[in-house]
């Protein structure tokens, strides 16, 4: 047998690391599939990097949630766009009577519940018409650093409201946010707990104050 003919062989290593990636999906599965069962919706989803998921931590969450709080007031209605941590904690410190929706890609959001919505930013009006203008904040987050994702992403935000919007993404699209959706930095920066290394920046077209404190 020629050399061309032999079966690929990994290396110890390489399996072992393989082997561990699988154990974690299969594990994932299983909480994913309990969480949808008794209707817990606060698991904690790994990041799927194939999504571009990279998710903010806790204090990040919590400046978003607490800025979009006070900015909508008590009968607030706030959309999460591509930011599904933001409506965890947004969950977590409203009153009852503000009403937070999840729009997101990732089907394993469906543990949301009825605050899930399915949305891929490659069809940017593809959503229910009761939601056209039904937002008075939107907290928005791309997945991808192209002027294609943000400007289909802007489309979407300005279908959901034309009240107040907090983007988040990477430094470098503050013109284009600027032209799009007529957003300024804000001095509060993202963070993300994986340590993302990009430079990332925060956004919005209204004087957010605890963004800029
Ligand atoms: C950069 S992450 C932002 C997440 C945010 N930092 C958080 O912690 O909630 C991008 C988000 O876009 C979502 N996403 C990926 N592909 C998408 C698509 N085609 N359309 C809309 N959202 C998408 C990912 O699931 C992820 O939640």
């Amino acid at each position: 047998m020629s050399d061309s003919d032999e079966e690929p062989q990994l290396s110890a290593h390489a399996l072992a690391a393989l082997q561990e990636f699988y154990k974690e999906q299969k594990e994932d599965a299983e909480k994913l599939e309990e969480a949808l069962t008794s209707g817990d919706n606060n698991i904690q989803l790994k990041e799927d990097w194939q999504l571009s998921q990279f998710w903010y931590d806790d204090r990040t969450a919590e400046m978003l949630a607490k800025e979009a709080l006070s900015a909508v007031g008590d009968t607030g209605r706030i959309a999460c766009l591509s930011s599904p941590t933001a409506y965890k904690k947004l969950q977590e410190l409203k009153p009852e009577t503000v009403l937070v929706k999840c729009l997101e890609f990732d089907p394993r959001f469906q543990v949301f519940g009825e605050d899930f919505v399915m949305y891929d930013y490659k069809e940017p009006l593809k959503l229910d018409q009761t939601l056209k203008g039904a937002f008075d904040l939107v907290i928005a987050d791309p997945p991808f650093l192209s002027e294609e994702c943000l400007t289909k992403t802007a489309v979407t935000v300005k279908f959901l409201t034309a009240g107040k919007i907090i983007l988040c993404t990477g430094a470098i699209m503050k013109d284009l946010a600027h032209r799009l959706l007529n957003v300024t930095k804000c001095k509060f920066e993202p963070s993300h707990s994986n340590g993302l290394q990009n430079e990332f920046a925060c956004f919005s077209n209204y004087d957010a104050p605890v963004l800029n404190s």
